[in-house]
């Protein structure tokens, strides 16, 4: 079976309907950041600090490469940076969450621990900047994606719902 990816900007939720969509199904899921914390044994935060990111974006082909010979059936959900890995269709169906940028931000504040959800993303400390990332990324967003899902206005359950709907077919 096909491995469902998970691609969209920072905050838009990838990991929530993640989590989601392996309750509704028989998926386990994989997360591409988590996968280069443990691989690193040191959180994204430090890797960017200490490395900087074109170290980062290497782990993110590493893991790439790995997932296209290994991974099969699973959800895998992917840091908001991961749609630019080389053939990222190739590891299975990619599905865009896609937001306006003041929705993501929004969903970001609105969070109880909003300050944990800034501080662990390096490319999010600016807000003017991250709305740039964003403006810039939107069109690659969708050149990457197989599947737009948009996510506005719809609960957890219901995008996940969406997902497996859309991706079955
Ligand atoms: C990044 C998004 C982050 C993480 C890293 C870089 C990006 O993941 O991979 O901070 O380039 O957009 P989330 O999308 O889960 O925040």
């Amino acid at each position: 079976m096909k491995n469902i990816v998970l691609i969209g900007f920072m905050g838009v939720g990838k990991g929530s309907i993640a989590r989601e969509v392996v309750k509704k199904s028989s998926f386990v899921a994989l997360d591409t950041d988590d996968i280069i914390e443990s691989m690193e044994n040191r959180k994204i935060k430090t890797i960017f600090a200490e490395e900087g990111e074109k170290y980062f974006r290497s782990l993110e082909r590493k893991v790439a490469r790995w997932l296209k010979k290994n991974v099969e059936g699973t959800l895998i959900s992917t840091g908001g940076g991961f749609y630019k890995v080389p053939n990222i269709k190739k590891i299975g169906t990619v599905v865009l969450l896609h937001a306006p940028f003041e929705t993501i931000y929004n969903r970001i504040l609105e969070h109880p621990e909003a300050d944990k959800k800034l501080a662990k993303r390096p490319l999010f400390q600016d807000i003017e900047k991250a709305r740039a990332l964003y403006e810039e990324r939107l069109p690659l967003y969708l050149k990457a994606a197989d599947i737009v899902i948009d996510v506005r206005d719809k609960n957890v359950p219901k995008i996940a719902n969406e997902i497996l709907k859309k991706v079955k077919r």
